[in-house]
């Protein structure tokens, strides 16, 4: 990993414009500001941001559902890719996650996401499924899982 001075800090209401402007670069605007304005002020929805000389490179969002977090977004910069930001970005969220009692991470990702399959292959997801051409292009979804160890702080 090549990751110079990180920081990794929570998504706040206050990140709006930065989120927004990450989300139009990495993945042509995911979701709308108001869907934005939603998932940064829901507490069970967390989000984290990789900030790197006061620019927002990569982030990574999810749904705590029960003991799941249910991974909704990930995505890093173009100008800085393969610098390990998604990566530091994705673990620390489900470091965040696992201290909120989550005990597995689940996600889709379209088998033809290379980028995305590699990531989350290194962070030990794997494959439990796949739905035939569920993307608009024909494209198969993955759904992965990857069990999440409880944080040192627990008390269990
Ligand atoms: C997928 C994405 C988040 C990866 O971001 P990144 O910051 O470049 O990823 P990292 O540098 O942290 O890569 C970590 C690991 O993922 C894998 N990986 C990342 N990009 C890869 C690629 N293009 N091809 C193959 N493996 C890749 C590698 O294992 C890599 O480790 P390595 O560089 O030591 O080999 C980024 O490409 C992106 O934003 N894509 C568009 C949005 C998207 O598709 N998001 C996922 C679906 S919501």
């Amino acid at each position: 990993m090549n990751v110079r001075n990180p920081l990794v800090a929570p998504l706040l209401p206050a990140h709006l414009e930065a989120v927004q402007t990450l989300d139009q670069r990495a993945l042509g605007g995911f979701w709308t500001a108001s869907q934005w304005q939603v998932e940064l002020a829901e507490p069970r929805r967390p989000g984290l941001g990789l900030w790197l000389d006061g620019a927002l490179v990569a982030m990574a969002s999810g749904w705590l559902v029960v003991d799941e977090l249910h991974i909704t977004l990930v995505a890093s910069d173009p100008a800085h890719r393969r610098q390990g930001h998604a990566r530091c970005v994705l673990a620390a969220l489900l470091q965040l996650a696992a201290a909120q009692g989550a005990e597995r991470a689940t996600l889709e990702v379209a088998a033809g996401n290379t980028a995305a399959c590699g990531l989350y292959g290194a962070l030990g997801f794997t494959s439990a499924g796949v739905r035939r051409a569920y993307y608009r292009n024909g494209d198969d979804a993955l759904i992965q899982w990857r069990g999440l160890e409880p944080s040192p702080q627990q008390n269990r």
